[in-house]
């Protein structure tokens, strides 16, 4: 699924549930050393899936340590994001000359518990997933619109390297298009020389996951 919704470029892996073959490094095990199994089992075979997309992209396949705030500390010349929930693990990388930052996102396809969308929806926002819902209501719109801020802020952090609130973005979905757009309400994200007040996001709700993606191209 992911690979839908990442550029042309990139290189993804994903898996559907823990893979037997996964391993970690040593410097890994240390991260997850006191986790509980469900812990555990979605780090490493995110980061096995991580792995094979380092190996397709032709950059070295070693551990990937957790940075500043969680953040994955990928090799030197990569770019990449992680994401896993109940059901679904799945990492993307790609090189800087394409892909400035970039964020993925999953979850289990169903509505927020009660209470979470006002916690993490501005008002306009809450109105527009209300309206969505009646009209498409095969779609969680209130999961994605979560899905997607998660997305927002992963691919956020790398460039700005603090924190991003949930009212610091306003997102906006093309329901038929599969796409929204970000708004940076907390100040833009720097990009190189590049001042960006928006992000382009993507998403898919299929298969009981919701999906979502950020990307700031090159
Ligand atoms: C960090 C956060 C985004 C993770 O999202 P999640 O849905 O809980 O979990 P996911 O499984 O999808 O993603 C976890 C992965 O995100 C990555 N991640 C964690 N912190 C990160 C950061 N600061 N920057 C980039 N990636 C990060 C890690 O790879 C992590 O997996 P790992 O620990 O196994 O390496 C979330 O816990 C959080 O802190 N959210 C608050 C900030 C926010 O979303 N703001 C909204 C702005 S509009």
């Amino acid at each position: 699924m992911i690979e839908r919704i990442v550029p042309a470029g990139t290189e993804t892996a994903e898996a559907y549930g823990d893979l037997p073959e996964a391993t970690l490094f040593p410097e890994e095990e240390l991260i997850v050393k006191s986790a509980v199994a469900k812990r555990r089992g979605e780090f490493t075979t995110a980061r096995h899936c991580a792995r094979q997309a380092l190996t397709r992209l032709g950059a070295p396949a070693g551990a990937i340590l957790t940075g500043e705030r969680g953040a994955p500390q990928w090799p030197e010349g990569v770019v990449g994001s992680i994401t896993h929930c109940d059901g679904y693990r799945a990492a993307v990388v790609a090189r800087p000359a394409l892909v400035t930052s970039i964020g993925i996102d999953a979850e289990p396809a169903l509505p927020l518990p009660s209470g979470v969308l006002d916690a993490v929806a501005l008002a306009d926002e809450q109105v527009a997933i209300k309206e969505l819902l009646a009209s498409v209501p095969q779609v969680p719109w209130d999961r994605l619109l979560f899905s997607a801020k998660e997305s927002v802020y992963k691919a956020w952090f790398p460039l700005m390297r603090r924190f991003l609130e949930f009212e610091g973005a306003r997102l906006v979905f093309d329901p038929a298009g599969g796409t929204f757009t970000a708004h940076l309400l907390a100040g833009p994200a720097i990009a190189g020389n590049r001042t960006l007040h928006t992000f382009d996001g993507r998403w898919l709700s299929e298969n009981g996951i919701v999906l979502t993606s950020v990307t700031v191209p090159a």
